[in-house]
């Protein structure tokens, strides 16, 4: 197989400036560019998953790494890019690579291989059109992706597209930020305790791109963050000082038109877009709220954990600070974005009901039953626009995630969700109903659908779904 033209540039420089600017991962930091002049390429690129010395919140410690980075090098691809991605796992253990949020077919994007240790892999797929957002790579070896996640292995994706340079978003400029947080004992990644794998493990470290409340200095007066959210089970309400949040895109690209808020929620697994629209000079400090994701098991009983008591003293936790020079300017911002269909299923649509339980003596399960990956539990047909039905009989939150097909929400708790978006993970609390539709697009296969909290993932509450 012969490729015509590395990308190495590209890559390269992603995975090299995430390593070259200590505290801030440069290679994170882009301005977007004018429309429609980078034509679709072929890139090959290549994943390494080792063990080894790595720099996390200016110390060094070791991690699995992705490349050798934490978190790995970033992705930025373009809509119609052929990709050949090679994932070569130089752990002690089985993984593989999954592409979260992009609609791939199940054949390519497998989370059912298993790369054994000293194996390789080649994911080759274009990007599809229409894909331009924020997703984000990670293991998905049943079993061990907690393990793994936690350790460090994730990294983001960019795709751009024509809806990318919307005016004035080409005039912003563009960071990502991976929000992750990690436990570091003795130089290495804190084991999980029982506990950890009840509630989902978090780390003691929230870090933004691998350091610990890092600085930004914008020089330009409109922001655009990517956001993922790559933690095990944190979630983040971010909120950031003396401004509002102006989203703009959702898990599945850009909204019609920018939603003002004061604090954003982030589940584990999702993503989001936002303008920051700077008008004077000063630092802001962008807060993770407390938020109670409820906890039916574990030492604190149900309720706040205990290490957030002194967090919701200071009113949040610092992520990271912008700092602003008097002499920014005002950013303006769109009031357009790009029109979102609207999928309106039949009343005949075909309707799945599923129920999400976590209890002390059923373990954590989607209706009643632990991941089999032998056994089917939905099978669908392609082609069909489909309403899933979930509903959360828990006793805390669990952000439910589909592969392959992305969906929207229709309503939550029977009230119309508030835009259309384009979603691939959904949040729903304890008590919450909430109604999809999923469009069965393009391809068939056999993938899954499982609760965001690694942790509740590795313990089955996962189903496997074919479409045929
Ligand atoms: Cu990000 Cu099946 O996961
Ligand atoms: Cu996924
Ligand atoms: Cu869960």
């Amino acid at each position: 197989m012969s490729i015509t033209r590395r990308e190495t540039l590209r890559l390269g420089g992603a995975a090299l400036g995430a390593l070259a600017v200590p505290g801030w991962a440069a290679g994170a930091t882009r301005t977007t560019q004018a429309a429609g002049v980078t034509p679709a390429s072929e890139v090959a690129l290549e994943l390494v998953a080792a063990t080894g010395p790595s720099v996390v919140a200016g110390q060094t410690a070791t991690l699995w790494t992705y490349n050798g980075t934490f978190p790995g090098p970033l992705l930025r691809w373009r809509e119609g890019d052929r990709i050949r991605l090679r994932l070569v796992n130089e752990l002690a253990e089985s993984t593989n690579l999954h592409l979260h949020g992009l609609h791939l077919p199940a054949a390519i994007d497998d989370p059912f291989l298993d790369v054994p240790p000293g194996g390789s892999a080649t994911y080759a797929f274009d990007v599809p059109s229409g894909a331009a957002g924020t997703y984000w790579y990670h293991p998905h070896m049943h079993g061990r992706v907690a393990r793994q996640l936690f350790a460090g292995l994730a990294g983001a994706i960019v795709v751009d597209g024509p809806s990318t340079d919307v005016p004035p978003l080409a005039e912003a400029e563009e960071h990502v930020l991976v929000l992750k947080d990690i436990s570091l004992r003795r130089g290495t990644v804190a084991a999980h305790t029982p506990f950890d794998w009840m509630n989902g493990k978090e780390g003691d470290l929230v870090l933004v791109n691998g350091a610990w409340r890092p600085q930004l200095a914008p020089t330009r007066p409109l922001l655009r963050l990517r956001i993922v959210n790559a933690g095990n089970a944190r979630y983040c309400r971010l909120l950031l000082e003396g401004h509002f949040l102006y989203q703009i895109a959702t898990d599945g690209g850009l909204l019609e038109s920018p939603v003002r808020r004061r604090s954003l929620l982030l589940a584990p697994g999702e993503r989001a877009e936002v303008l920051v629209r700077l008008r004077r000079g000063g630092t802001f400090r962008l807060l993770n709220l407390p938020y109670d994701r409820g906890r039916g098991m574990g030492p604190h009983g149900h309720g706040m954990p205990m290490n957030l008591a002194p967090v919701l003293d200071a009113g949040g936790e610092p992520l990271l600070s912008i700092r602003t020079p008097h002499t920014i300017g005002r950013g303006a911002l769109p009031q357009t974005l790009v029109p979102i269909e609207r999928l309106a299923p039949a009343a005949t649509a075909p309707l799945r009901r599923f129920v999400l339980s976590d209890t002390m003596m059923g373990g954590f399960t989607i209706n009643g039953r632990r991941f089999n990956p032998d056994r089917v539990d939905e099978r669908g047909r392609r082609g069909d626009l489909e309403v899933w039905e979930i509903e959360n009989r828990g006793t805390m939150d669990h952000p439910f995630h589909l592969h392959t097909y992305s969906f929207q929400v229709l309503s939550l708790n029977g009230a119309a969700a508030e835009f259309a978006a384009w979603k691939d993970v959904v949040n729903l609390r304890p008590g919450d109903r909430v109604r999809l539709a999923v469009p069965l697009r393009d391809f068939g296969g056999r993938t899954v659908y499982h609760c965001h909290i690694a942790e509740h993932e590795d313990l089955g509450m996962m189903g496997v779904f074919e479409v045929t």
